[in-house]
């Protein structure tokens, strides 16, 4: 009788991550469909049923790849993009575009000029150049701009600084006090060509309680009462911004979108009632609540270097494929693949999870627990859905790893590794 060795494998979306690496290499950024269906599935739930009146867009600066927004299409909601490029991958896939919103503090002349030939249904106005562009433009192609004003509400958040944007001085939008708004809004109102719907905030990025978003609704119900006395302007739809957090590992509970909405929505009906206003229509945009936990990346280990007091995993990606620790000291957890149940490594000192790119900020996990590891592993890094890929660079001219989404024991390729003709393609001698 012939005896097997079973071994127990790591599987994302039921899907053997060793024989992942086997047939389409490392780096690999891999997502489990479900997870971000299920998060589509609880903006259903306890978003867009529990209250009337409401719309979710999906942020698609957090991974804007042509299947993802065909994934955000399948479940009715909207989508927000910030440039060309992200309008064009959405329109690729047969996005609607009048469930598009066009975001951006510097939007130029082709970002506008693109969004209003494909008819986008609203456009974010960051500042007053930019609205009389959109008129120009709008009144160029004969089409009407649902617009709504970004307001800086002047909140603090509880998150890294380069990913706060609700503060007094921010380069996004509409100081919430001063004059820059009224005057936007008074232009907007005299255009024929711009349909003035309302308000956005969005007050950062990674947060896990809602007190800025709480506290910068307060203000901005306060601004909608002085926009409707001064200069009759009804703010018939109000975004709130996206901002929900992501966590570490699959093995914490997720946060529950309602921790959010719920008291936005409580604090929006009550004060509209009581301030006697139309209670807008409200709108979230997230993007890596949703994206986010769905993602890992998948690494082959190159080499384990032991120095006194330091352990390294040296790994063949890096801040090439996530920036984030080098830019916001973000934290991730890994597992060791080929040995995912593994007591913990404990060498003295800490082990670090580094890349191969030749800088010493170019690391993973600075100070991981993970299984013992040696040369030719896979280890996995958990939670990076969200703003890896996206903003995955060729440094050292490094390629860009591939995407697959597994879903219920089927892996598919999404994105291609790119290869060294892509790497090159463009440049002349
Ligand atoms: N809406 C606006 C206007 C935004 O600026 C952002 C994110 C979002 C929505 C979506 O935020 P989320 O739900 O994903 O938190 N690269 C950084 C994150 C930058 C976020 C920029 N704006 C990172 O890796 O953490």
């Amino acid at each position: 009788m012939c005896r097997r060795l079973i071994i127990i494998s790591f599987t994302w979306g039921d899907v053997d991550c060793n024989s992942l690496a086997d047939k389409f290499g490392t780096p690999l950024y891999v997502y489990d469909e479900s997870v971000i269906n299920s998060r589509c599935n609880e903006i259903e739930q306890d978003f867009l049923q529990k209250w009337d009146n409401t719309f979710a867009y999906y942020a698609s600066k957090a991974f804007s790849i042509k299947y993802m927004t065909r994934i955000i299409k399948n479940h009715g909601m909207g989508l927000d993009v910030v440039s060309e490029g992200e309008l064009l991958t959405a329109l690729h896939a047969g996005f609607p575009a009048e469930k598009i919103e066009l975001h951006g503090n510097a939007k130029s002349f082709y970002d506008i000029n693109s969004a209003v030939k494909s008819g986008v249904g609203r456009f974010i106005i960051d500042n007053i150049q930019e609205l009389e562009l959109l008129a120009k433009v709008s009144h160029d192609n004969n089409f009407v701009a649902n617009v709504l004003f970004r307001v800086t509400p002047d909140v603090k958040t509880d998150t890294h600084a380069h990913i706060s944007t609700g503060v007094k001085g921010s380069k996004f939008g509409f100081p919430i006090e001063g004059d820059m708004l009224n005057e936007a809004v008074k232009f907007a109102l005299n255009d024929d060509y711009i349909n003035s719907q309302g308000i956005h905030f969005h007050v950062g990025s990674q947060l896990f309680e809602p007190v800025s978003h709480l506290e910068a609704l307060r203000k901005i119900i306060k601004l909608m009462l002085k926009l409707k006395r001064n200069l009759n302007f009804i703010t018939r739809e109000l975004n709130f911004g996206g901002g929900f957090g992501a966590r570490i590992n699959p093995k914490i509970e997720h946060v529950a979108l309602k921790n959010f909405t719920d008291p936005l929505m409580q604090m929006l009906e009550s004060e509209c009632k009581a301030n006697d206003l139309l209670r807008p229509r409200a709108a979230i945009e997230s993007g890596r609540w949703i994206v986010s936990e769905a993602g890992i990346t998948l690494y082959t280990v190159e080499n384990v270097k032991r120095l006194p007091g330091i352990l390294y995993i040296a790994v063949n990606g890096g801040m090439s494929d996530n920036p984030r620790y080098a830019l916001y000291g973000a934290e991730y957890e890994a597992v060791n693949v080929n040995n995912p149940d593994g007591e913990i490594y404990n060498p003295e000192g800490r082990v670090s999870i580094v890349g191969k790119c030749c800088e010493s900020g170019d690391i993973l996990i600075d100070d991981a627990k993970i299984s013992y590891t040696k040369p030719g592993d896979i280890i996995a890094i958990y939670n990076t859905g969200a703003y890896n890929f996206s903003m995955a660079s060729n440094y050292n001219k490094l390629l860009r790893p591939a995407v697959i989404f597994a879903n219920n024991g089927e892996a598919n390729l999404k994105v291609e590794r790119q290869t060294y003709e892509d790497l090159l393609k463009g440049e002349l001698l």
